[in-house]
């Protein structure tokens, strides 16, 4: 299989991209990525010297630059990652969101239509469907009910993959997932975020009462879950991706200062975030009952992974959290 992957210098997209060659899901990956501040090549160091694997600098807004791609690729498949993908940046500034992830999807669309590519994989996310009240596990026909300018520029981007299929009978495939942690994950996100705070003494910012629920997934089961889903799933089905273990953001936070040793001390009650999610909960029989896919890493099995690798790698956090990262730290944490 060929594939184009965008947005495979970023934290899902570089660990699709190393488990795809490592497990020969694929004979030749291009990777189309604009390297924002979310992208790292370091992350893809394992692949880069692989012939089967090659690196495109490029904005997925760049027509003529992905049509010139696709032209000389023929790619079997897209699996489409690019996006902007923190909450609180589109709270700060929802324009970026618009542009890749509504414009950018509709540009990779229109380009896989004129090339006639066999299968586009769209990865969505749960956050579509916004907050899951009461003890109810979201299907993939729950209402989509997106609460932040990241989750409804998603929503947007989903459906209109979806609508490919439905009007141009083009093979789209969505996946949502649910809330992704493990190594390489840019430190703005709550698990790598308050591993390497604690590791430093910094205060942990707990947003209001941090008895928010989310739904972990182990990145490796999320990309194995892609893998399926481009396979084997059907043509303009939509297919949930949970890791089945729902935990208050308190808890989580608890978990990691224990394994590392720190005092409790170290969390701060903050404002809480504008719009904020109170539960995301989905059910993921659908991917299971066909294509046989289930997680496979346990939630404290992955987190004390994922705590090793951010003990062995505090250079990688070091580069990733100079420059642009302390000015967008102090413009979301200052205030509140
Ligand atoms: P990330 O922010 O770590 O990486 C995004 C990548 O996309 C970066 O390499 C960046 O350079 C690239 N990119 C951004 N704009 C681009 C553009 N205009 N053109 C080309 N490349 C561009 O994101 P992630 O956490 O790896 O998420 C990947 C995908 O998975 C996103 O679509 C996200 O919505 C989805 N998702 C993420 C999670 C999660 O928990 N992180 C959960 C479900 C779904
Ligand atoms: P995040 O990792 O940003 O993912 P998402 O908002 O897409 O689910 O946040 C996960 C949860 O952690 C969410 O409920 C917000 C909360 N959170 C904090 O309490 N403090 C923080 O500093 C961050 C980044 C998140």
């Amino acid at each position: 299989m060929r594939l184009i992957v965008t947005g495979g210098a970023g934290f899902i997209g570089s660990a699709f991209i190393r488990l795809a060659l490592r497990e020969r899901w694929a004979d030749r990956i291009v990777n189309l990525d604009k390297l924002t501040y979310a992208g790292n090549l370091e992350n893809l160091r394992e692949v880069e010297e692989d012939e089967r694997y090659e690196f495109a600098h490029l904005d997925i807004c760049d027509e003529a630059g992905v049509a010139r791609v696709f032209e000389r690729e023929k790619p079997d498949a897209i699996v489409h990652f690019a996006a902007e993908s923190h909450v609180d940046r589109s709270i700060l500034g929802p324009a970026a969101f618009v542009e890749t992830n509504v414009r950018g999807t509709f540009v990779m669309l229109e380009a896989a239509r004129a090339a006639k590519t066999a299968r586009f994989l769209h990865v969505s996310t749960d956050e579509v469907y916004g907050s899951i009240p009461g003890s109810l596990d979201a299907d993939e026909n729950y209402p989509l009910r997106p609460s932040s300018p990241y989750s409804a520029s998603k929503a947007g981007s989903d459906l209109l993959a979806l609508s490919y299929f439905t009007t141009y009978k083009m093979n789209v495939v969505v996946t949502r997932a649910s809330n992704n942690y493990g190594p390489y994950q840019f430190p703005e996100k709550l698990i790598p975020l308050m591993i390497s705070n604690a590791m430093e003494d910094k205060p942990l910012p707990i947003y209001g009462d941090g008895m928010q629920i989310r739904d972990w997934l182990y990145v490796d089961d999320h990309c194995r879950a892609i893998c399926a889903a481009l396979t084997k799933g059907a043509p303009g089905e939509i297919y949930n991706v949970g890791g089945s273990r729902a935990l208050p953001n308190r808890e989580v936070v608890t978990l990691i200062l224990a394994s590392l040793g720190k005092p409790e001390s170290l969390m701060k009650t903050v404002t809480d975030r504008p719009g904020h999610d109170r539960r995301y909960a989905i059910t993921t029989e659908k991917l299971e009952s066909q294509t046989g896919w289930k997680a496979q890493v346990p939630f404290e099995d992955g987190l004390n992974r994922t705590i090793q690798w951010y003990r062995d790698n505090a250079p990688w956090t070091a580069r990733v959290r100079s420059g642009e990262y302390q000015a967008y730290y102090e413009r979301n944490y200052s205030r509140r």
